[in-house]
């Protein structure tokens, strides 16, 4: 079955960037001049989903506004002759069908996915975490997820190695290898604090494909760590019933939802950039000499 549908959740709280987030979404915070919810939209419309729930709770306006038309401002740029500007604005609302729903309380990741059953139905769809931003790679890593989810039929988390230190504070998943950077996967946990419950030293980092089934899994897990509904909590039921596949996708992924990701993300992407790094690799060239 071909998969055509994603969700990204955004109604988290992002407590992590206050004071930057009190009043605006972290997915809506910029990577150079680019918010960070549009480079996932990007990568979901590349992977060939055609269909979009965001969960947002607050701040709605910001990310609806962002994907839809701007008629004032573009019919200025567009009187302006500012073709640039206006082609980086004017198509947003051709890369997907946007849909957006609340989460009203703000009760986990897992709770969020699960207000998106009835825009999924009976399909298999993909989710990208709103505030991990994958880029790079041999292919957008949504595909990749989508690959593996057509060739062995079974859910499919995307995964990265983090360090010892990190994977207390991420999931950790227990995984052996079937070919290259696909593994099958058995077992996770989320937030694990006991040594045994360190399998590997492989996360889950902010990208999934999941069958329909998750959603009666979702309805009866109970809060776990943090008190929230965790997403990895119903994925373990999903893993130890039905099995799933683990995908190393091949992109660098930036965590935007911490103050260093936001600037390692900054950094990266800035370097590449077509207008400004050249420049920019040539002041932290200098910059870094002051150290
Ligand atoms: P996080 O746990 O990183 O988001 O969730 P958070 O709660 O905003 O983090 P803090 O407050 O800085 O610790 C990962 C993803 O799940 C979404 C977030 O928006 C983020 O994209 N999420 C999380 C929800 O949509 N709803 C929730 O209840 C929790």
């Amino acid at each position: 079955m071909k998969i055509t549908k994603a969700v990204i959740p955004a109604a988290g709280l992002g407590t992590r960037v206050l004071p930057a987030t009190k009043v605006m979404p972290k997915e809506m915070l910029p990577i150079v001049d680019k918010p960070a919810i549009q480079f996932i939209v990007e990568e979901a419309a590349n992977s060939g989903i055609t269909d979009i729930l965001i969960i947002t709770n607050r701040g709605k306006g910001f990310i609806e506004d962002h994907f839809d038309k701007a008629p004032v401002l573009e019919g200025i740029l567009e009187r302006d002759k500012k073709e640039e500007l206006l082609s980086s604005i004017k198509d947003l609302d051709k890369l997907a069908n946007i849909h957006y729903v609340r989460q009203i309380e703000t009760k986990g990741l897992g709770h969020a996915i699960s207000k998106a059953r009835m825009f999924a139905g009976n399909e298999p769809f993909a989710v990208l975490y709103g505030d991990d931003v994958v880029v790079g790679g041999e292919k957008p890593a949504t595909q990749e997820l989508i690959e593996a989810y057509g060739t062995y039929g079974k859910g499919v988390i995307g995964i990265k190695p983090v360090t010892r230190q990190e994977i207390v504070n991420y999931s950790c998943v227990k995984v052996d290898p079937i070919r290259d950077n696909i593994y099958k996967c058995t077992d996770m946990i989320e937030k694990p604090q006991r040594d045994e419950d360190i399998f590997s030293l492989y996360s889950i980092l902010g990208r999934c494909v999941l069958p329909p089934e998750i959603f009666d899994i979702l309805d009866t897990t109970p809060p776990g760590a943090k008190n929230e509904i965790q997403l990895t909590d119903a994925m373990c039921v999903l893993a130890k019933n039905h099995g799933m596949t683990a995908v190393e996708y091949t992109g660098t992924r930036y965590d935007i939802g911490n103050k260093l990701g936001i600037m390692k993300a900054a950094t990266e992407i800035g370097i590449n950039h077509p207008e400004i790094g050249k420049d920019f690799v040539a002041y932290l060239k200098e910059f870094v000499k002051t150290l």
